[in-house]
């Protein structure tokens, strides 16, 4: 049994499961029983003046609730996925041609797509409106592999990486889990939870792609390497080597947030997607322990949690859109409220600091008007 304790906000470690439900002076709540205290979570009851709370001692577990992003349909995916993704998405060609390569398993064809779309990446000017057409919503290794390409290129490109470097990362996260395509289809593609066994099984796919990649002359090094340490955590406890901190090259420390990112925002066969917030909270929650500090502050640079356009729900049950992500703090967005249209600076807005996003909310039928 854990032990539960009062424990000043000052003195939480992050991790800690909150015990009880924690409201604002107004009555909002701000954190629910059960959840994990992250960074984010702590500042934000610090400016609302909460000093103690009830926790449970400890840390989580970082390995089992992490969403392996393991169950793939690597046969025939539904052909719709692609369609859905608009028109003025700048990568709609290398998305299609992509997913093709992978399911080939080619490895040449693969990096010629990447490099492709390092390139495109590099032309347009304005990486972030790409990241807005990129749509989670979709299944499968091949979908996976490709989003992971352009959020790692994209958090190369927005920190100011050479573009040698964009490239690899590219093409780093296009091939990052091509070891799975190789795993037994009963397990890859089981539905639920993995017994031991099975996940034995799946976590030789870092392995199993390092190896295929070494077999590829035409594949660099700093590749094969983000395929082999991308579940490796920063604090010793991932696998395949269990390596530590300066141990894992850096462009696999930020594939590793980049891909459980993405694994946990995807809405997949077997789950629906989490809230973007949520997930960043959980990204956050790591910091340090699962994830490499510099890499975590790079990719919190450059991917919001809310994106322009997103429609949300406010812990007072307000609706509202959002019409800027925001650098500074990605879970707190400008948004319009769509009852009023009042535009509400969540960061700034004092009025609104106990009020949160809960609820990304559907698009359809809703129109915005904004000044
Ligand atoms: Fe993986």
């Amino acid at each position: 049994m854990s032990e539960i304790r009062i424990v000043s906000i000052r003195k939480i470690k992050i991790g800690s499961v909150v015990q009880c439900d924690i409201y604002s002076k107004d009555g909002a709540l701000i954190l629910k029983k059960g959840n994990i205290m992250t960074q984010v979570a702590l500042a934000r009851l610090e400016s609302m003046g909460v000093t103690r709370v009830l926790v449970e001692a400890g840390t989580v577990e970082l390995v089992d609730d992490t969403p392996e992003p393991s169950h793939y349909d690597t046969t025939d995916l539904p052909k719709d996925n692609i369609d859905k993704y608009s028109e003025k998405f700048v990568l709609k060609k290398e998305f299609e041609q992509g997913k093709q390569a992978l399911l080939d398993k080619d490895i040449d064809g693969s990096q010629d797509v990447a490099k492709s779309i390092a390139g495109k990446l590099l032309d347009t000017g304005s990486v972030k409106r790409e990241l807005e057409e990129l749509k989670y919503g979709t299944e499968g290794v091949v979908t996976h592999s490709l989003n992971v390409s352009v959020l790692a290129g994209a958090i190369a490109i927005e920190n100011g990486f050479p573009k040698n470097v964009v490239e690899e990362l590219v093409i780093g996260g296009m091939l990052h889990d091509i070891g799975k395509l190789y795993i037994d289809p009963a397990v890859l593609n089981k539905k639920g939870r993995l017994d031991d066994r099975e996940y034995t099984i799946m976590k030789t796919h870092a392995e199993e792609g390092y190896k295929k990649l070494c077999d590829n002359k035409g594949v660099s090094q700093n590749v094969r390497l983000m395929a082999f340490q991308h579940h490796e955590n920063n604090d010793g406890t991932g696998y395949p080597k269990g390596l530590k901190g300066d141990q894992i090259l850096f462009e696999s420390r930020i594939i590793h947030i980049v891909d459980v990112y993405e694994a946990m925002t995807a809405k997949r066969c077997y789950k629906d997607s989490l809230l973007p917030g949520d997930v960043m909270e959980f990204v956050m929650g790591r910091y340090s322990t699962m994830f490499d500090v510099k890499a975590m502050d790079m990719f919190l640079k450059t991917i919001p949690a809310y994106k322009k356009g997103d429609l949300v729900r406010l812990s007072d049950g307000t609706r509202a859109q959002v019409l800027e992500s925001n650098p500074k703090n990605s879970l707190r967005p400008l948004i319009v409220l769509l009852d009023t249209m009042k535009v509400v600076d969540l960061y700034t807005d004092r009025s609104f600091l106990s009020k949160t996003v809960t609820e990304l909310i559907s698009k359809e039928g809703e129109v915005v008007k904004t000044q």
